[in-house]
C-alpha cells in the first residue's frame, strides 16, 4: 500500500502513456527498477531464472513470499504485483483467496497475478470483490506448458477468438490489467482496442498499453536463452564471467589480495569506506 502508483492510477493509463513493467526478485534490482518502472512484478519466472527449474511448475508459495519480501524492501514508488504460483489458486476461489491473502499480508504487495482466461472468471471476481486486485495473464500461460506442449506463439488464426474471449472475460471479472504473452501483433492490437483495462504485452507488439520483460533476460544475465521477443539491453553474464575469471587469475598468481586489502597490526578495527 506504500505505492505512489496505485491500482486506479494504473487503470487510468488505458490508452495513454505506455506502462513500463519489469520483473524483479531481489532488493537491489527492485531498487533500480523502482526508479524507472510503473509496475514491478515478482514473477514465478524466478523459478527458472534464479533457481534453475526448467519450468515454473515447481515454484511454491513460500518462494514467492521470500522473493516478494526482498522486492518489497526495494520498491516504494511502483505498483508491486506478485505471481500466484502453479497449484495455489486453480482449485477453487476460496483456495485462491486464502493464498492471495497470504501473499499480500506477508509481502506487502498491492496486487497478485494469475494465469488463465474464461476458466478463471469466478476466481478473479471472488478475489476482486474481497479486496485483492488481480492482474490477468492470457495467451501463452507458462504454467500450462504441458497442455501447450511447449512455449509456442498462441492465438494464430481461429485460436485468436478464444484469446479475445479470454481477455474480455478477465476484464469483465474485475482484473485491473491483463498480461498478453506471445501472440500475433494483430490479435494484441484488437484485444487492446476491445478491453477496457490496460494490456501489458510480452512478445505481443507495441500495440499493447504497456510492456513487460523478465529483468534477467533484458540484462543478458545468461547467454543461452534468447527468445525473439526479448531485446537485450545489457550483457551482464559476459561482464560477470570476465570479473570471475580475473579474480581466479589473481588468486592463482597471488596478485589478489595485495597490500591495499591486507590488515596491519596497528590499523584501526573495522572496514574502510568502499572504494
Ligand atoms: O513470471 C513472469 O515473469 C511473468 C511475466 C513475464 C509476465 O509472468
Ligand atoms: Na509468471
Amino acid at each position: 500500500v506504500s505505492a505512489a502508483l496505485n491500482v486506479p492510477a494504473i487503470m487510468a493509463r488505458k490508452g495513454g502513456d505506455p506502462l513500463v513493467c519489469l520483473t524483479a526478485y531481489t532488493t537491489p534490482i527492485a531498487r533500480l527498477a523502482d526508479r524507472h518502472c510503473d509496475i514491478i512484478l515478482v514473477g514465478d519466472s524466478v523459478g527458472m531464472v534464479l533457481h534453475g527449474l526448467d519450468s515454473t511448475l515447481g515454484v511454491t508459495l513460500e518462494m514467492m513470499i521470500l522473493h516478494g519480501q526482498a522486492v518489497r524492501r526495494g520498491v516504494d514508488k511502483a505498483l508491486m504485483v506478485v505471481d500466484m504460483p502453479f497449484g495455489s489458486y486453480e482449485e477453487s476461489p476460496e483456495q485462491a483467496f486464502r493464498n492471495a491473502a497470504r501473499l499480500m499480508a506477508e509481502t506487502g504487495c498491492e496486487a497478485v497475478k494469475l494465469e488463465g482466461g474464461a476458466s478463471m472468471i469466478e476466481t478473479i471476481s471472488f478475489l476482486t470483490s474481497r479486496g485483492v486486485p488481480v492482474m490477468g495473464h492470457i495467451g501463452l500461460t507458462p504454467q500450462a506448458v504441458n497442455m501447450f506442449g511447449g512455449y509456442r506463439v498462441q492465438g494464430r488464426g481461429t485460436a485468436g477468438e478464444t484469446i479475445r474471449r479470454d481477455a474480455q472475460a478477465v476484464a469483465d471479472a474485475g482484473a485491473f490489467s491483463v498480461v498478453i504473452e506471445k501472440v500475433p501483433e494483430s490479435l494484441a492490437r484488437s484485444v487492446t482496442e476491445d478491453v477496457a483495462v490496460p494490456t501489458i504485452g510480452i512478445g505481443a507488439s507495441p500495440a499493447c498499453d504497456g510492456q513487460i520483460l523478465v529483468v534477467d533476460d533484458m540484462l543478458g544475465m545468461f547467454s543461452d536463452f534468447r527468445p525473439k521477443f526479448v531485446k537485450r539491453y545489457g550483457n551482464l553474464a559476459t561482464e560477470a564471467e570476465e570479473a570471475i575469471a580475473s579474480y581466479a587469475r589473481d588468486v592463482r598468481s597471488r596478485s589478489f589480495p595485495d597490500e591495499s586489502h591486507v590488515f596491519g597490526d596497528d590499523e584501526p578495527l573495522g572496514d574502510r569506506k568502499a572504494g
